[in-house]
């Protein structure tokens, strides 16, 4: 595979050696000097047309400990506010020698036409598409997941019978439908819970259960409950009757926290609304993994280049 586009083009295989090269990047970072000489002299260009924080300082990370050359584009302020196409943009980058595009785009379906096109010959990483996709997120989740239940036995391993409930705005999350892929090509089983508002018409084809109520969910002692932000930049009309009215239906409370087993991981992609989806007490709680999710992010990351640049390995072989 040349580019990482969609965790559904992932077979268990190439999604188990992406999570063992990160495990191998992960013990580089407990080096001193936290740098391999994998990709020096290439050129890797993070191409945000979305805002961002966490993901494009993580591949920025992920790019400079493999001693590629980084160059950061945000769309705020470049061109494409003056209308420059992707094309434009795309052929502007090839002619400055980019070896890899890291993509995040708020049209589903942007990195794919990237990498469809002869407008640049370099592997493509979608970072984020919409409400389409956004594969390293689901990735760095299922290697918090594997590592927090396998610790350094986890090489090698899928996630098989592992029970993840998923919470919230399903419907415009590109977090949750990576997820969904790639959990069930590792065989984990899968609960989607939200409002009926808030989930995808075709929910029922996926490869998941679904619950209407958090409460429910909950009582099929899962392993992992991961919360999504409710992303109020994507509604245009009211999806709940009131913030309040969600905290109290879907917001993993101190309440809903104590129902948990003590090794429950709880997750969440970031950023969150503290009050809102999760409480203050769940996000800060010994249950949270959120801060791993974001150190693993640069592992996963650096995995996902590694695999796809360096030219050691046929792409994700
Ligand atoms: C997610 C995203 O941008 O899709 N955040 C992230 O990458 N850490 C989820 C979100 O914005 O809610």
């Amino acid at each position: 595979m040349r580019h990482l586009l969609s965790t559904a083009d992932l077979t268990r295989e190439q999604a188990v050696r992406i999570l063992d090269v990160a495990e191998d990047m992960a013990d580089v970072a407990t080096r001193e000097v936290k740098k391999l000489p994998t990709l020096r002299g290439r050129t890797v260009v993070n191409l945000f047309f979305e805002d961002s924080t966490r993901t494009r300082i993580s591949f920025e990370a992920a790019a400079k400990r493999l001693s590629a050359d980084v160059i950061n584009f945000s769309a705020k302020g470049s061109s494409v506010s003056k209308g420059e196409s992707l094309k434009d943009t795309a052929q502007t980058l090839a002619a400055i020698g980019a070896d890899g595009v890291v993509i995040r785009h708020s049209a589903s379906g942007a990195p794919a036409v990237l990498a469809a096109n002869a407008w640049i010959d370099a592997p493509v990483v979608n970072a984020g598409d919409g409400t389409h996709e956004h594969p390293t997120q689901a990735l760095l989740d299922a290697f918090t997941i594997r590592r927090r239940l396998h610790g350094a036995g986890a090489r090698g391993r899928s996630l098989d019978g592992v029970r993840v409930v998923i919470v919230g705005d399903i419907l415009h999350s590109r977090v949750a439908r990576s997820n969904v892929w790639l959990l069930a090509t590792l065989g984990a089983e899968v609960r989607l819970v939200a409002p009926a508002t808030l989930l995808p018409l075709g929910v029922r084809d996926w490869p998941v259960e679904v619950d209407l109520h958090l409460d429910d969910a909950l009582t099929t002692n899962p392993d992992v409950v991961m919360m999504l932000r409710i992303q109020g930049e994507r509604m245009r009309d009211a999806f709940f009757p009131s913030a309040r009215e969600y905290a109290r239906e879907y917001g993993l409370d101190e309440e809903r926290l104590g129902r948990l087993r003590a090794d429950t991981m709880v997750m969440h992609p970031g950023p969150m609304n503290r009050g809102l989806e999760i409480s203050a007490a769940a996000a800060d709680s010994a249950r949270s993994v959120v801060l791993d999710q974001v150190a693993n992010g640069v592992s996963i990351r650096m995995a996902v280049l590694y695999l796809l640049l360096s030219g050691a390995e046929e792409g994700i072989a």
